[in-house]
């Protein structure tokens, strides 16, 4: 089978674009850097050609609010439209969980995206995922004031992006659901715990300190506003391992 992957040169997409290939399926690493834009169109028709499966896992270049929601915006316009043209028969996405439930710039462009594409027409699978565990330094980082970190005690379950990309090669391979499949890490704990515990293993000197009102990328974070309310898909990656694992890798 062709599989086209958009931002397949980036974190989740270098690791499912390998897995997909051991299957022994026709895979296109999409990427501006491999000649493919989703926002230009370029090498879009070309890529497209004969193509049964595309998953999207493109990510803005820009996080400001109308940036990203141009971004994804754009993409997924110019994306749905070359996958009509060329018949494609499964348009997998990776979403957010609960970006229904919080509000922030980031959230409101991956709505959008999810928009678009259950309007498309083009059967579908949207991932929600929770965040990943890999982006957990980028999340101590935006809520920084010099050495103190204020996050919200809300649920937190990250996922590691070695899980998130063996859940999207497997979905990608089974029949679109047409919905939405949501996936998680598989420790649940405090917001402000998980990266307390992750600053210091990782040998961090910055001070992590519980604050209801602390914001996330602007949005307020309530007990459950990240985290699956009902079944999700765990991964089995918690946050000990992938410290091992990276640890072992660096
Ligand atoms: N971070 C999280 O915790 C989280 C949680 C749930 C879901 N997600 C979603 O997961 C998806 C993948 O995230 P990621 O962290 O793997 O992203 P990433 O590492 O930032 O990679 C982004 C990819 O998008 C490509 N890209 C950028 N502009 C493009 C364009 N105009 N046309 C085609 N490709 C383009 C990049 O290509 P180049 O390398 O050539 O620039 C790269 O391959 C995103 O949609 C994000 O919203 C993220």
């Amino acid at each position: 089978m062709k599989i086209v992957v958009i931002g397949g040169t980036g974190l989740i997409g270098s690791k499912t674009v390998p897995m997909l290939r051991q299957g022994g399926h026709e895979v296109v690493a999409a990427s501006p850097s491999t000649g493919v834009n989703s926002i230009t169109g370029e090498g879009l028709t070309e890529a497209m050609a004969g193509t049964q499966v595309v998953i999207d896992l493109a990510n803005s270049p820009s996080f400001e609010d109308r940036a990203v929601l141009a971004f994804f915006e754009t993409s997924g316009r110019n994306l749905l439209a070359a996958e009509a043209a060329a018949g494609v028969r499964h348009h997998v996405a990776l979403s957010i969980v609960g970006i229904d439930r919080s509000d922030n710039g980031y959230f409101r462009a991956k709505v959008a995206q999810e928009h678009l594409i259950v309007t498309s027409g083009i059967p579908y699978t949207i991932i929600r995922s929770t965040q990943f565990l890999e982006f957990l330094r980028a999340i101590a980082d935006a809520s920084a004031e010099g050495n103190v970190v204020r996050l919200s005690p809300g649920f937190f379950q990250p996922i590691a992006a070695d899980d998130v990309a063996a859940i999207v090669a497997e979905v990608a391979l089974a029949a679109p659901r047409n919905g939405i499949v949501e996936i998680a890490g598989p420790e649940r704990a405090p917001f402000n715990e998980i990266v307390a515990r992750y600053l210091k293993a990782v040998g961090d000197p910055r001070e992590v300190v519980r604050d209801p009102e602390a914001r996330y990328f602007g949005g307020r974070v309530e007990e459950r506003s990240l985290v699956p309310l009902g079944d999700a898909r765990l991964g089995r990656i918690g946050l000990d391992e992938w410290l091992r694992r990276s640890q072992a890798r660096a």
